[in-house]
């Protein structure tokens, strides 16, 4: 992707750095534009040095003109990103007033805007900047990256600190992206559960929670209103945009997912869930002595079944909600999804293999067959490719079909 980061004049310009790394981290190119406020907190050879490409300064240097004119660096740019963005900035986009390089290219281009204000709490809060604030939500190609609450650098405490990296990503991710979940509210569970033998002990499995994490990322990248994640007990930091809600057994997932079911659009069951839990989970750690090597066991509640039944392409009135299963198979995938999609009565299921030298248990990258109910759609295959990718084609590929 093609990003056009502007940078403006407040203390929290030497995050840029940070930011133009992480986008060339992950294989985007980027131009940089500072306005000269901006020159006082950070170099331009600094992030000439990191983006790989000189940076735009002033409206009238012939020789950057000679390299990308204003109007073509406007036309290049998939996204032009402003971050920080000062209150001085915003009252000038605001106002249509194009004064230096930035605010001129920032009028010509075509391309998503996306605007991260930082700035002192007292500046923020003031109606003034609100008011410049409002009129650039209402343009549609504008998305604004709420500041974040904190310590600021000039020890006031409140809003107007720059969100860290992944946030403003992932809001520039999502800006680019179509909009096709827009209004929804998906609900993802992710993760292994624990099922107690004792305090110390229990059964569980090696999901990593990769997968259920990258498809609620990619459900907030395609402009769902509202992502709910139902996690069990994984490492991973939650996607920006999501709220997580944490469980650790089979039977609080089945109680979370129950009471969102009503309200959700999209219920995506990527979780491990156990099948199976101790039926006499003891309260004392046992000793050695006391346990006699068998372990009594009963099976947990069926979570996708127990959707299927109530909203499932079978039932008369699914309530327009949208099941996917997720089917972790270690042979004949194809098969066992097809059967596993028919039992459980999803709409969709993705079939992954485990095991082997290609498992997608744990890994960072998996492959996947997207089945549809009954074969309504013909089965797709995606990746190899990172979770992240796969996800995200997934979850589009369902929602083209679904509400496009
Ligand atoms: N699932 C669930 N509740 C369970 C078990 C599984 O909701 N108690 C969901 C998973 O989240 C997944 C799908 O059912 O979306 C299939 O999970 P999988 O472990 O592959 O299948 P099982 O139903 O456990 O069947 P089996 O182990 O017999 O293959």
């Amino acid at each position: 992707m093609k990003i056009l980061l502007g940078v403006t004049g407040g203390i929290a310009a030497y995050k840029s750095a940070q930011l133009v790394r992480e986008f060339i981290k992950r294989g985007d190119e980027v131009r940089v534009i500072m306005t000269s406020s901006a020159q006082h907190f950070i170099t331009p050879m600094t992030l000439q040095i990191l983006s790989g490409h000189p940076v735009g300064t002033t409206l009238f240097d012939p020789t950057y003109e000679s390299e990308i004119g204003h109007i073509d660096l406007a036309r290049w740019a998939d996204v032009v990103l402003i971050a920080p963005a000062t209150a001085n900035t915003i009252g000038l986009l605001a106002a249509g007033l194009a004064p230096d390089l930035l605010t001129t290219v920032l009028l010509a281009t075509r391309s998503p805007v996306v605007v991260a204000p930082a700035m002192n709490t007292q500046m923020w809060l003031d109606v003034r900047v609100q008011e410049n604030l409002d009129r650039l939500r209402k343009l549609p190609s504008y998305s604004i990256v709420e500041p974040d609450s904190g310590e600021l650098a000039c020890k006031e405490v409140g809003s107007g600190r720059l969100p860290d990296p992944p946030e403003i990503l992932a809001a520039v991710d999502r800006a680019v992206s179509s909009n096709l979940l827009e209004g929804k509210h998906v609900v993802v569970t992710a993760g292994p559960t624990r099922e107690a033998i004792d305090p110390a002990r229990f059964i569980s499995n090696p999901s990593s929670g990769k997968m259920g994490y990258a498809m609620a990322e990619a459900a907030y990248r395609l402009g769902a209103t509202h992502v709910t994640l139902v996690s069990g007990p994984c490492a991973l930091p939650t996607p920006a945009g999501v709220h997580r809600l944490s469980v650790l057994t089979a039977h609080e997932m089945y109680g979370a997912v129950m009471s969102l079911a009503h309200e959700a659009d999209v219920i995506i069951k990527a979780a491990a869930v156990a099948d199976w839990r101790p039926t006499e989970p003891s309260e004392k750690k046992r000793t050695k002595s006391e346990m006699d090597g068998t372990l009594k066991l009963e099976r947990t509640q069926d979570i996708l079944a127990a959707l299927g039944q109530k909203y499932g392409p079978s039932q008369t009135d699914s309530e327009g909600k949208v099941l996917v299963g997720f089917a972790a198979e270690s042979h004949d995938v194809l098969e066992r999804g097809r059967a596993k999609l028919a039992r459980k009565d999803a709409h969709w299921l993705v079939a992954n293999k485990i095991g082997g030298p290609h498992s997608s248990f744990g890994a960072d990258s998996s492959s996947a067959i997207l089945l549809s109910h009954q074969d309504k759609f013909e089965p797709q295959e995606f990746g190899p490719e990172s979770k992240r990718e796969v996800s995200y084609q997934i979850l589009k590929a369902i929602a083209e079909r679904q509400f496009s």
